[in-house]
């Protein structure tokens, strides 16, 4: 690895000269390029919410009362991602306060951790009028957002929470009832899709399921724990 980025960084040079020597002094970098050239470790969550600022890139700023961003350990192992804020969300500023969130509260110390512990964040920051669904472009002008979320935060798995959080961080128009109960895959960190909360207070009778996932998640964290102290 470090040979590799020594020859890259020779050969970058070496380019940059024959660019020079041919005339041109600088070079437009898209900030999608600079973003790949910024090592994680530097950026921080606070940057990433600077950067999203008193946002107004989709339709949803025009209804909302507050931006959604996320919260919890910058440096959790686990994450949640849900789908986007409903009206105490919106009210509050933070993530899963409402009904559905107390039940992810409770999802979360099953398996013996807080919510301070892990990371909770959405597909979309800002509610949609009436709680419907996210739309496409309201999910597109979020996602560069929730890439740098996790960018940052390096978890090592994602529980993805219902259809939309799935469907966006796996790039697929499948159902969570075919997506859950396996473990994908998402350039290193393991997603695992689940039912959403607001579901499962709509039908009880899926929480067993929702339990075999979280066993998974949690046999997974032990494991690596073990790992660790080997
Ligand atoms: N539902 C979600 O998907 N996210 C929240 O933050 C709250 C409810
Ligand atoms: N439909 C959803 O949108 N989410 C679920 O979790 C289950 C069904």
């Amino acid at each position: 690895m470090g040979e590799n980025i020594n020859e890259l960084i020779s050969n970058l040079k070496t380019y940059l000269e024959y660019l020079k020597g041919m005339g041109i002094i600088s070079i437009p970098v898209s900030d999608d390029i600079l973003e790949e050239l910024t090592p994680s470790k530097i950026l921080t969550l606070e940057m990433v919410r600077k950067e999203l600022g008193d946002c107004k890139r989709c339709k949803l700023h025009r209804t909302r009362r507050t931006i959604v961003f996320g919260e919890g350990n910058e440096k959790a192992i686990l994450m949640f991602i849900g789908e986007g804020p409903g009206n105490e969300e919106d009210v509050q500023g933070r993530p899963f306060v409402g009904k559905a969130g107390q039940l992810l509260t409770r999802i979360i110390e099953s398996i013996n951790l807080s919510r301070e512990e892990v990371y909770i964040a959405n597909v979309i920051k800002c509610r949609p009028p009436e709680n419907r669904n996210p739309e496409p472009d309201e999910i597109e002008s979020c996602h560069p957002f929730l890439l740098r979320q996790i960018h940052v935060i390096q978890p090592k798995i994602i529980c993805a929470l219902g259809t939309f959080s799935a469907q966006t961080l796996l790039n697929t128009n499948a159902k969570i009832t075919a997506l859950r109960g396996k473990i994908y895959d998402l350039e290193g960190i393991k997603v695992i899709p689940t039912y959403h909360p607001a579901f499962l207070l709509r039908n009880p009778d899926k929480k067993r399921e929702v339990w075999e996932d979280m066993k998974k998640i949690a046999e997974w964290l032990n494991n690596s724990r073990i790992n660790e102290m080997e």
